[in-house]
């Protein structure tokens, strides 16, 4: 049934969401042309891809320390490397998408909030030297594999925080001035959705980025995209249905887009 709701909800976002022609703020369709529809092959999708298939070929089992859909630890149970990289990691198209990103606004402070293996994180820093990323994740086992894959790259702008979020978040904030971008991929239930959000909030600027992940995945996210869509602090909202952007740019209109892609 959960399926179902699904697809007909992805229906819904393909048949109302509108390409470039349909945008008419300068500033989305600046990012629909140059950072959607960029379909340049960077070097580092290749190097990411990979390593991706490393990983979903791999048949070590590790312990995972299970957060469910929450902070409360289910208890561990051993999972195939293999089946996380299949199932955690941001597919290839929005990793790249976020890859763009980055290479797009230039962030310094990257917050991730969610590493898994360190897909989405590689996407997020390989090759941006300006970058300072920090990445939080809490399985031990899964975090030691996330580190290996860093170090394969030679990546050594990512500080990677193992801890549950509902502590090692305010550390990580407490000492940075201010966050440029954060990735929300982690924890996908409301309250907690909302409290990150508000955490991060006290450290933005007018600049600062926030992209969620899976906004629709299910009522609760649905509930927790609608809540930050109506914050007064934020402006422009553009929903790819399976990542959510958030702008806080006081330029702009409030206004919320929904973008083919
Ligand atoms: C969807 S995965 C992240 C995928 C990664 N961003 C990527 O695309 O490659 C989410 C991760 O968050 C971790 N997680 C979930 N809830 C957590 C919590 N409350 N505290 C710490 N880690 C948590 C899980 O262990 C999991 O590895």
């Amino acid at each position: 049934m959960k399926n179902i709701v699904f697809v007909f909800k992805y229906l819904k976002y393909y048949f109302s969401s509108v390409s470039k022609h349909g945008v008419h703020s300068p500033f989305v369709f600046d990012l629909v042309v140059n950072v959607f529809e960029d379909k340049k092959i960077y070097t580092e999708y290749q190097q990411i891809e990979e390593l991706r298939i490393k990983l979903t070929s791999s048949s070590q089992v590790i312990d995972v320390k299970d957060y469910g859909a929450g902070s409360v630890i289910n208890g561990s149970s051993k999972r195939k490397v293999g089946d996380i990289a299949r199932n955690s990691a941001k597919s290839p198209k929005y990793g790249q998408l976020l890859f763009r990103l980055v290479n797009r606004f230039k962030p310094q402070n990257i917050v991730e909030i969610g590493t898994s293996l360190g897909i989405s994180t590689l996407y997020q820093s390989l090759h941006f030297d300006g970058v300072k990323l920090t990445t939080l994740e809490g399985c031990p086992q899964t975090a030691e594999l996330a580190k290996a894959n860093f170090k394969s790259l030679n990546v050594t702008n990512i500080k990677l925080v193992i801890g549950n979020f509902d502590e090692s978040l305010e550390s990580v904030l407490e000492n940075l001035k201010s966050v440029d971008y954060v990735f929300f991929d982690g924890n996908h239930r409301k309250e907690p959705t909302i409290k990150y959000f508000e955490q991060c909030l006290e450290k933005t600027h007018n600049d600062t980025i926030f992209v969620f992940d899976d906004i629709h995945w299910s009522d609760e996210m649905e509930e927790a995209w609608k809540w930050i869509k109506n914050h007064k602090k934020v402006t422009v909202t553009i929903d790819l249905f399976f990542l959510g952007l958030v702008f806080f740019r006081k330029e702009q209109v409030k206004q919320h887009f929904l973008i083919k892609h």
